[in-house]
């Protein structure tokens, strides 16, 4: 009997102790996962629901499957495997945080096949990777990436509203349509294919946006945008954008050697500065015919002979021209804005005939090499809160926004010193 009740006793601890350490099948399914193999994902297979996050970096293996996992509630992050050459999740339908995939040299296949939301999705540096198709319809993310990739297109993007959406170094992209009507945050379209034709036709509104490397682009519904927008070294004869109403940054065109026209119909308000620069082709500033106010400073560089504002009746900061037109009339412009007051601010400066390699840059020139830009004096001005220093930029912009306003007063400065130069001639 005493015996028997000892066994008894011993073999329930004995139990007791392996479901401890075989936890129950409730927290496997909420356990983060920081895992290097194929069995750290089937561990979790039973698991419709998956409350954890799964981390793997550098995953010594060639294929990499979860399956059974329909939704995640924290993020499922990938990284750095040079051996990976295929991930599937196929039964996934969302991740309420952040899915990437990134920087894997080998990566062939991947299938997100029932993927339709998620929070934050980054596929970047998946340099042999040709075919990414959201094939279920990936209608809800709020910050896209897709950055370094082999894909000459995208399946399956069904977006209405972003975040912020980066689309850059896919060399050979060539034309990426747009579904989206409005973008809270950033857009960033650089370093594509050269051939790239960007259509975001439906974008209605953008908070801040920057356009490389692009042979077209069509922004022919945008009407707002809060922030600047910048158009460098692309490739179109022509941009019309003939919708927006109010730009509540810059406005920057610079080095598009092919650009010989530019029409803004419905502009009226731009809150930074204006600055064209360096678009060898460009024979005329117009295009502007509403344009009214500029907050900020017009600052025009180039091979132009003449510019049309026939409304502009407030600009509040100053005014620097620099052409190598011998027939730009600087007096008549001084007697038509400075001398009436259009121009406010101190800064004014007019140079005809001007040896293009003598040019300053215009604000927002430089920068040009790729995805963030460079420093120095020229370095676009990413925010440019003017009017208002207590209001705080977005969420999660907040460094870029510090040293924007450095490059912005930078700018200033070198405007300052140039013009400083050019009176003194
Ligand atoms: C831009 O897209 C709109 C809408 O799809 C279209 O009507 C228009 O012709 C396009 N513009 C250019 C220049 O391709
Ligand atoms: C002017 O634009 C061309 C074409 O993008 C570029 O190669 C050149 O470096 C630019 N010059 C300056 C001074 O930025
Ligand atoms: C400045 O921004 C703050 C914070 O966003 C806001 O409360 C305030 O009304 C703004 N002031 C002006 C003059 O716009």
């Amino acid at each position: 009997m005493k015996v028997t009740s000892i066994i008894l006793a011993v073999s329930m601890a004995l139990a007791a102790q392996a479901q401890k350490n075989q936890a129950s099948p409730s927290d496997v399914c909420s356990t983060d996962i920081t895992g290097s193999g194929q069995g750290d994902l089937d561990a979790i297979k039973g698991c419709k629901t998956y409350k954890g996050t799964i981390t793997m970096e550098k995953p010594p293996v060639d294929q990499l499957t979860l399956e059974g996992v329909e939704s995640i509630q924290g993020n499922l992050i990938i990284r750095g495997s040079d051996t990976l050459t295929s991930f599937r999740a196929p039964q996934l339908k969302s991740v309420k945080g952040e899915l990437s995939i990134s920087q894997h040299t080998r990566l062939e296949r991947l299938d997100l096949g029932s993927l339709t939301e998620v929070q934050s999705l980054t596929l970047s540096v998946l340099p042999v990777l040709e075919k990414i198709d959201f094939a279920a319809g990936l209608s809800q993310v709020d910050d896209l990436r897709i950055e370094d990739t082999r894909a000459s297109n995208i399946g399956g993007l069904k977006l209405e509203r972003l975040h912020s959406f980066a689309l850059t170094e896919n060399t050979l992209m060539k034309k990426f349509e747009l579904s989206a009507k409005e973008i809270t945050g950033k857009l960033f379209v650089v370093g594509n294919s050269n051939e790239m034709e960007f259509d975001a036709s439906q974008l209605a509104s953008v908070q801040d946006a920057t356009f490389r490397n692009l042979a077209k682009i069509n922004l022919s519904g945008l009407a707002h945008v809060q922030s600047d927008i910048s158009f460098h070294q692309n490739g179109f004869s022509d941009l019309h954008i003939d919708n927006v109403e109010d730009i509540g940054g810059t406005l920057a065109i610079a080095n598009n050697d092919h650009l010989t026209e530019t029409s803004f119909k419905k502009l009226s308000l731009i809150t930074g500065a204006l600055s064209i620069g360096n678009n060898t082709q460009l024979q005329s500033i117009s295009g502007f015919p509403s344009l009214n106010a500029i907050h900020g400073t017009v600052d025009l560089a180039g091979n132009f002979d003449k510019y049309e504002f026939p409304q502009l009746q407030d600009v509040r900061g100053g005014m620097r021209i620099q052409t190598t037109s011998s027939s730009f009339n600087c007096p008549e412009l001084e007697q038509k804005f400075k001398k009436s007051s259009v121009v406010k601010g101190s800064i004014w400066g007019c140079k005809s005939n001007m040896d293009a390699n003598n040019m300053d840059p215009t604000i927002g020139q430089g920068g040009a090499g790729g995805a963030g830009g460079g420093g120095g004096l020229g370095s676009m001005p990413k925010k440019q809160k003017t009017h208002n220093s207590s209001s705080s930029s977005k969420s999660g912009d907040d460094h870029s926004s510090d040293a924007a306003s450095i490059s912005l007063r930078g700018s200033f400065v070198a405007l300052a010193a140039g013009l400083l130069g050019s009176l003194a001639m």
